[in-house]
């Protein structure tokens, strides 16, 4: 990829759903891209990004992996990111004891250790520079025990405690970092893990290019943390005063295997 005038943003998990919203408003405000994800849907994704008059760059990798992190990073080629936007996760549905363990532990390497080992790559030539902007992508069931979701809203509990401890860590270097906490949207989210016959992966969700319109925005203006959508705010401000006992038998309803209509 050639330097130019364009600021250059990597976009991770931007094959589908939120990441590909993001990737595409990254786009649209004239920064080149890096985008990423696991499958080779991720180069369709460039292909429909180039279209928007931005350079565009496409890795295949597992991003669970610290060598998959590496293979990003490698393809900026020392060009300065001046926006990270680390989006890409998934969940697991059903009873943690019922789950393969190797699928428990790809959720955690994806949403956590993938995801906070390249925020430190970039976020070091970021706080070397005094600029830079990081999205990461948390969510509202951070704030909630996740019964038969139990790992994933785990991960996401971490992730938007992270977000806020390395924000206050960064203050007065240029670099913002600011967490996106959505709701249930409508991606392949709940399909992918094994959540179609749940409560939650039936009902009415949130369009995902909402849901990155104000996850881009907060990024833009450096803001701490976005919940995007009012039912959304109004429910995770409930979260707050809430038991978490009561968080907890209130999540089964929405994620029981079979709770959603057969
Ligand atoms: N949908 C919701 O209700 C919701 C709510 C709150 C937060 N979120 C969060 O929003 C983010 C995006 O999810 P989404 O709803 O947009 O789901 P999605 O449509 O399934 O998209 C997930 C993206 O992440 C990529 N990805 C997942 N695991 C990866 C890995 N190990 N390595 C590389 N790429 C990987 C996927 O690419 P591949 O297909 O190539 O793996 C895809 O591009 C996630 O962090 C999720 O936790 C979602």
């Amino acid at each position: 990829m050639t330097t130019n005038a364009r600021p250059l943003a990597i976009v991770t998990g931007a094959s589908a759903g939120i990441g590909y919203e993001l990737a595409k408003l990254c786009a649209e405000n004239g920064y080149d891209l890096i985008i990423a994800a696991d499958e080779p849907a991720i180069n369709e994704a460039a292909q429909a990004f180039r279209g928007l008059g931005v350079e565009v760059e496409a890795v295949e990798a597992d991003l669970a992996t610290l060598e998959g992190n590496d293979k990003l990073y490698a393809a900026a080629k020392g060009r300065p990111v001046e926006a990270l936007l680390a989006n890409a996760g998934h969940g697991l549905g059903k009873g943690f004891l019922d789950q393969i363990f190797n699928d428990v532990r790809h959720v955690i390497d994806t949403n956590i250790t993938g995801t906070i080992y390249l925020i430190q790559k970039i976020g070091r030539d970021m706080r070397a520079r005094g600029q830079g902007r990081i999205l990461i992508t948390g969510s509202i069931a951070g704030f909630m025990p996740g019964t038969y979701q139990a790992v994933y809203n785990g991960t996401k509990a971490f992730i938007d405690s992270f977000s806020f401890a390395i924000r206050a860590e960064l203050k007065d270097t240029g670099v913002t970092v600011t967490c996106l906490m959505p709701g249930a949207t409508e991606t392949d989210f709940f399909e992918r893990a094994d959540m179609l016959d749940t409560k939650v992966g039936q009902q009415k969700k949130d369009d995902p290019a909402d849901v990155a319109k104000t996850g881009f925005d907060a990024m833009m203006r450096g803001d701490g943390d976005v919940v995007s959508g009012w039912q959304n705010k109004l429910q995770s401000a409930i979260a707050l005063i809430t038991p978490a006992g009561v968080l907890a038998e209130q999540h089964r309803k929405m994620a029981e295997p079979g709770s959603g209509e057969k």
